[in-house]
């Protein structure tokens, strides 16, 4: 059975997702300079796992700082969180380990360091107690034998266990409920189809890929009967920034009278950003869309490109967002809200 994102043996180990379905290579990361490569080049990716990821990578790669610890810490969490600006967990993971930090800097540095390990762990142990949990409310909206169409992947290829939105097909998967799972392969990074078919078809579960352009004809054929996706960033007001194309999907699943699904664990919902229009898009390289995947160059020379990879979608779309600590519904304004409030 593969892993993501693994402390293991004393080292930070992780599944290159650049290279699969062809290969499965795991790689270490020890240096800063590992951990911002690995997710600026989506080795790691899906906003857990970089979450989880980041916490391990800034233990790691300041463990044998002897001299001046202060400053090197904080630089290289600074650093890590330039790697990419989307996905919220980066930076709610890497704030985590600077609290922890603050508590605990005026231990010895050996004390320190250990206290960094744990909280790294925390992280990564809360990740995949909240996929499981996600997994268990997703089944509560989910029937067996249902069509189920998602986009990008938010599996367990993107956090430490189940995943997000996979989890409920993982779970449902040991549980015999026989769904098919429509994916999209989610240009440019075909995270869909390199991605999400290769982690379910390892499950057994009954997957098909398809080509984004391709999700209007399966939902007007009665082939779904539900979209599942993860998120990156959830705003205040319920809208959800995903892998691009997810608004697309959504809007075209409002149409067809398809419920919309977002999985959104609490690490992933950002209070102090009250709406999409207020989240950062990353934009990546040209060369994703024009040259990558294919042996020549598909777009002329000097014709323009823009690569955003993540768009909103509008939180009228989303039907529900299943969290760990429940599903929650609309308004989402004064929902979201109530599950950080019950935590006081
Ligand atoms: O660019 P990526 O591959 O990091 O984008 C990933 C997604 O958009 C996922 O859907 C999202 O991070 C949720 S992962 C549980």
């Amino acid at each position: 059975m593969f892993y993501t994102v693994e402390y293991i043996d004393d080292k930070l180990s992780i599944l290159d997702c650049q290279k699969l379905p062809a290969e499965e290579v795991y790689l270490t990361l020890e240096t800063r300079e590992d951990v911002f490569d690995a997710i600026k080049k989506l080795k790691v990716r899906g906003a857990p796992a970089i979450g989880v990821c980041a916490a391990y990578g800034l233990y790691v790669s300041t463990r044998n700082v002897e001299e001046d610890f202060d400053r090197v810490f904080r630089e290289t969490r600074e650093y890590l969180a330039s790697a990419r600006p989307t996905a919220v967990n980066l930076f709610w993971a890497l704030d985590r380990m600077e609290r922890r930090y603050e508590e605990v800097k005026n231990l010895p540095l050996c004390e320190i360091r250990k206290e960094l390990l744990r909280e790294a762990d925390r992280i990564y142990d809360e990740d995949a107690a909240a996929c499981r949990a996600m997994g268990e409310y997703g089944l509560e909206l989910l029937k067996p034998g249902m069509g189920i169409l998602t986009h990008c992947n938010a599996g367990a290829l993107a956090a430490t266990k189940y995943g997000t939105c996979l989890a409920p097909v993982h779970l449902g998967q040991e549980r015999g409920y026989g769904f098919r799972v429509y994916s999209d392969e989610t240009r440019p990074l075909l995270q869909g189809a390199r991605m999400t078919c290769w982690e379910l078809a390892q499950d057994g579960v009954d997957v098909t890929a398809i080509c984004d352009n391709m999700a209007s004809i399966v939902m007007k054929q009665g082939k779904i009967d539900a979209v599942v996706v993860g998120c990156d960033r959830m705003a205040a007001n319920g809208d959800g920034a995903n892998k691009i194309g997810t608004s697309g999907v959504a809007i075209i699943a409002r149409e067809y009278g398809i419920p919309v699904y977002f999985f959104v664990p609490t690490s992933t919902i950002d209070l102090d950003t009250p709406d999409g229009d207020s989240i950062v898009i990353e934009e990546r390289d040209p060369e994703e869309i024009r040259s990558m995947w294919y042996e020549k160059p598909m777009v002329p020379e000097g014709v323009k490109t823009y690569n955003p990879a993540f768009d909103v979608t509008d939180h009228k779309y989303i039907t529900a967002v299943v969290t760990e600590k429940g599903i929650v519904y609309p308004p989402y304004d004064v929902n979201l809200k109530k599950l950080f409030e019950e935590e006081n």
